[in-house]
Formats: C-alpha cells, sequence, structure tokens
C-alpha cells in the first residue's frame, strides 16, 4: 500500500524532509517521487539535493499562476502521482486546480482548524490568549485551508510562549503528524508497491 508523492514547497522543507527520510527508511511505504517549489533557491530544494530527489522549481517571478499550474499539472500526471503533499508551500491553489485532484492533495497548517487559518496562525494564537493550539493535516479544496480535517495534534501554550517559541513547539507535532496521517492514508487508500 504505497503511494507516488510530489511535495510542494516554497521554503524551509522541514517537513518535506520528514517525509523523505521516513519513506527512505522505511517508516512509510510510499516513495517521494519530486519535489517542486514555486521559489529558487530555497533550503528546501537544497535539502531535496542532498537527499538524492528530482526537483523542480517552477518561479514564480516567471511563470504566471496559470503557466505554474499548468506545468505542475504535466508533470503529475508524468511521474503519476497520486499523493500530493503541500508542505510549507506559500500559494493558494485554483479551484480549477484542486479539482482534478479531488483527496489527492494535503496540506498542513500549525493551528486547530477551523481556528486561524490564513497567514500567521502562531501569532494570532498567541495574541488572542487561547490555551491551546497545534497543527492540522486537511484535505485541501478550493477554500483556503478549509477542506476536510484529516488529524490534528495539540499544543499546549504556555504563559512564557511567544510566536517562537509557539512556532518551534507546533513544528515538532507537524514532523510526526504529517507523517502519521500519510501512514494511516497508506492504510486506507494506497496501492500496492509496484
Ligand atoms: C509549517 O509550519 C507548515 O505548517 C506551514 O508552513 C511551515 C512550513 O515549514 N504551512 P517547513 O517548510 O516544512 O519547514
Amino acid at each position: 500500500m504505497a503511494f507516488k508523492i510530489a511535495i510542494l514547497i516554497s521554503g524551509r522543507g522541514s517537513n518535506m524532509e520528514k517525509i523523505i527520510k521516513a519513506c527512505k527508511n522505511n517508516k512509510l511505504k510510499s516513495t517521494v517521487i519530486i519535489v517542486v517549489s514555486n521559489k529558487t533557491k530555497v533550503e528546501g530544494i537544497a535539502k531535496s539535493n542532498a537527499h538524492g530527489i528530482e526537483n523542480l522549481v517552477i518561479d514564480d517571478l516567471t511563470y504566471t499562476k496559470k503557466e505554474f499550474e499548468i506545468l505542475l499539472n504535466k508533470v503529475l500526471i508524468k511521474k503519476k502521482i497520486d499523493l500530493i503533499c503541500l508542505a510549507g508551500f506559500m500559494r493558494v491553489l485554483s479551484k480549477s486546480f484542486v479539482k482534478k485532484w479531488p483527496k489527492k492533495i494535503l496540506n498542513i497548517h500549525p493551528s486547530l482548524l477551523p481556528a486561524f487559518k490564513g497567514l500567521n496562525p502562531q501569532k494570532m494564537a498567541i495574541e488572542s490568549g487561547v490555551k491551546f493550539s497545534g497543527c492540522t493535516v486537511h484535505f485541501v479544496n478550493e477554500k483556503v485551508d478549509g477542506g476536510e480535517i484529516i488529524d490534528q495534534e495539540i499544543v499546549k501554550i504556555d504563559i512564557k510562549d511567544n510566536e517562537k517559541t509557539l512556532s518551534k513547539k507546533i513544528l515538532m507535532k507537524e514532523h510526526k503528524l504529517y507523517i502519521n496521517v500519510i501512514r494511516n492514508l497508506e492504510n486506507k487508500y494506497g496501492k500496492s508497491k509496484q
């Protein structure tokens, strides 16, 4: 039971790296086939190179969103991708693109959705005074951070926490949550490894 995974990034790529490692050391049965970035020279691309994973930069200074999605779609089909993991991918995919990949696109968001959608959710959590936050993996639909929630992890916010410390605590949970969600999906939907 395994997926052919594409990971979409825009930056640091720590979730991406955890997924790559989990596939390589058989914590997951799936394989990361390609990493796609809409930003050049980001840390995540260097990391994917270090792991010997093919990557493709479709730079958003050169390509329009429409061109990006056409190229991305072609690559995903060519590589027979059956799971697309957004991991710090800072671009909203269009409704028409998302419709082509129903229940095939996952995203990880650093809040307990539906609370704190969009940018800077850790800052919003601190400012709002909530005592708990966390992270969510959800299917991607046409609404930003609005798709069906698959799983969540909770983080307690201490009185001393600020945006930085909370982000760090949440990120540690993200790394485990993303792998667990993919493993559960492998058990539920994945094809046998070919
Ligand atoms: C993570 O906090 C993720 O939830 C959010 O962007 C951040 C990406 O971090 N969508 P990284 O690139 O995986 O290190």
